[in-house]
């Protein structure tokens, strides 16, 4: 949709009175008429150094969901303030493993007698409390763009390795790069006793993996590949790794957003492709590379937004920006102290990766 142009002029407006002091970070499934307003815009584990990198800035203000905003919190200095232009702008698969489950998950590992093995790797999308519980336990943080990297760690610190909250990322990343079986991997059900799991089945896998999903990602299917390959021929499929396995696996590429964005930026002219991603991005990408003679198309017949990314309007980016000109801290995102020591541990191990 087009943007409205008085709430342009005032989102401008607001930006040049701040100047220096403020820094917008803009992840790529933000919509249109508030990416333009971005400083940097990129994937999760993009935008963490490029908060991490910006001391200058007094006011980080991020467009994306709460969990990036966290993080941006954790990895930026005590005088930095980071501000998420909509409180309700949340992650449904961050919200999917809360602490008091992984401590009681914890307890099984270690009822089962494998806790001291067991190194927890947690995905970006996930609550600061629980990025600290992967920290105080020895583990890391990943994004879709290292979770090979993650990965390839951990299993030098352990020989087991508890993968939350995305189980798609997890087994994507462990069968298609790092030749583990399906086999290898079990899911714990938060919602069942001991996870759904007998301790000789905790005891035998390589993997466990949180019983979470995403569930914009969710929604393509192998119909959808399928279907896609038999109405365009010669297309190339590109999906995120937070899509599920058989989809993975009919894809003929598979990567981050940036990775996404990269690979398009590559392709030839004159080739096709479908991207199995959210759609603000795809729409996006579609109308860039339409003039190099670049076909993008949506992998699925419907529509697929992430509805927490859309939260983020230009209308609460206005109201951010100009409460901020005038001196009002809104919407700030403030981990607390305890949380934000052992979260950074977690962080710190991920920006520490090879
Ligand atoms: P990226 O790190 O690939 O940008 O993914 C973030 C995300 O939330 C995907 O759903
Ligand atoms: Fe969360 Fe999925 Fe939206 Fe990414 S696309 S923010 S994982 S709900």
């Amino acid at each position: 949709s087009p943007s409205d142009p008085d709430l342009v002029e005032r989102a401008r407006a607001a930006k040049e009175k701040l100047g220096d002091k403020v820094f917008v970070l803009g992840h790529h499934y933000q919509r249109d008429e508030v990416i333009q307003f971005a400083d940097v815009t990129g994937d999760s584990f993009k935008l963490a150094r490029e908060a991490a990198a910006r001391p200058q800035a007094e006011y980080i203000v991020f467009c994306g969901v709460h969990f990036m905003a966290e993080s941006a919190d954790i990895l930026t200095g005590d005088d930095q303030k980071v501000v998420l232009p909509d409180l309700a702008a949340g992650c449904s698969m961050a919200d999917m493993a809360t602490a008091e489950q992984v401590a009681e998950c914890w307890d099984v590992l270690t009822e089962a007698g494998i806790a001291d093995r067991v190194v927890p790797v947690s995905y970006m999308n996930s609550s600061a409390d629980i990025k600290a519980f992967t920290g105080r336990h020895g583990g890391t943080i990943c994004t879709s763009s290292n979770a090979k990297r993650a990965l390839d760690w951990a299993f030098e610190q352990g020989e087991q390795v508890l993968f939350l909250p995305d189980q798609h990322l997890g087994r994507n990343t462990a069968v298609r790069d790092m030749g583990m079986s399906l086999e290898d991997c079990v899911v714990y059900n938060p919602h069942k006793p001991n996870g759904g799991l007998t301790a000789d089945e905790l005891r035998a896998a390589k993997m466990i993996l949180w019983r979470g999903h995403c569930s914009v990602h969710g929604r393509f299917s192998l119909d959808s590949v399928n279907d896609v390959r038999e109405r365009i021929p010669g297309i190339n499929v590109l999906v995120h790794p937070e899509c599920r396995h058989e989809v993975v696996a009919a894809a003929d590429y598979v990567g981050s957003t940036e990775y996404i964005i990269k690979a398009l930026e590559a392709a030839p002219a004159g080739s096709k492709w479908a991207i199995g991603t959210e759609l603000n991005l795809v729409r996006r990408l579609a109308n860039r590379f339409a003039p190099e003679g670049k076909e993008v198309v949506f992998l699925d017949k419907a529509v697929c937004f992430c509805s927490t990314m859309n939260r983020i309007d230009l209308p609460h980016l206005v109201w951010a920006l100009e409460s901020l000109a005038e001196g009002n801290l809104v919407n700030r995102i403030e981990v607390d102290k305890e949380t934000e020591e052992y979260a950074k541990l977690a962080l710190e191990r991920m920006l520490a990766l090879p």
